[in-house]
């Protein structure tokens, strides 16, 4: 496994260092985790071993606030960017952006000029997030059979429908 390098943001007066997730983060990764009983973080450490994915932490002061997936899996949506959570607490700190920014940077590393996401039409905290750094939505959407999420107008729900956006990430 090739090592990525970490990379430092300061988002307003807090430093955001993003990094690859590692065995030693589990316990945080799932302290944080709004669904533990799914087992996420354990399966993505061993997508991530595997090679199908890179597993992306960010930390602020060494604590863990926050984690994304680079998915090499699916063939439709090659490579799709997934997973991203920032702790409620630790939100609009520019967290989730240098997350998906670090993402991306694996992608374009890994020699692909596009990226895919997928998300809940309801997601109003995601969407601008992704408007603004540069995706568009594609107009497909995907009907998932086994759900790794939660709607966000209904928590306890599971999200199995999801609209698909796309980035370029040729410059320019
Ligand atoms: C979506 C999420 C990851 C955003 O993380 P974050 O660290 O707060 O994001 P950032 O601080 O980088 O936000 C960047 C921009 O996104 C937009 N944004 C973020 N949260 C928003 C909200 N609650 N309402 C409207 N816009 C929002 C804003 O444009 C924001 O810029 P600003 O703070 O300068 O206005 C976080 O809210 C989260 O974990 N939500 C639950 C999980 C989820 O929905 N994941 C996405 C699944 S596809």
């Amino acid at each position: 496994m090739s090592e990525s390098p970490s990379t430092t943001t300061t988002g307003g007066n807090v430093v955001i260092t993003v990094r690859r997730a590692q065995a030693v983060d589990l316990d945080a990764l799932l302290a944080s985790d709004p669904h533990p009983e799914l087992g996420l973080p354990a399966r993505r450490l061993a997508e991530q071993e595997a090679g199908t994915g890179i597993y992306a932490v960010a930390e602020i002061d060494g604590e863990v606030v926050g984690s994304g997936f680079l998915d090499f899996i699916d063939e439709e949506l090659n490579p799709e960017l997934k997973n991203l959570w920032v702790p409620p607490a630790q939100r609009r700190h520019g967290v989730g952006t240098a997350l998906w920014r670090w993402l991306e940077e694996r992608a374009a590393e890994a020699g692909h000029q596009q990226v895919f996401l997928a998300v809940d039409p309801q997601n109003f905290r995601a969407i601008p997030l992704f408007l603004e750094l540069g995706y568009s939505p594609t107009g497909d959407h995907l009907f998932m059979e086994t759900p790794d999420s939660y709607q966000v107008l209904e928590p306890d729900q599971p999200s199995n429908y999801h609209a698909i956006y796309r980035k370029s990430l040729l410059a320019g």
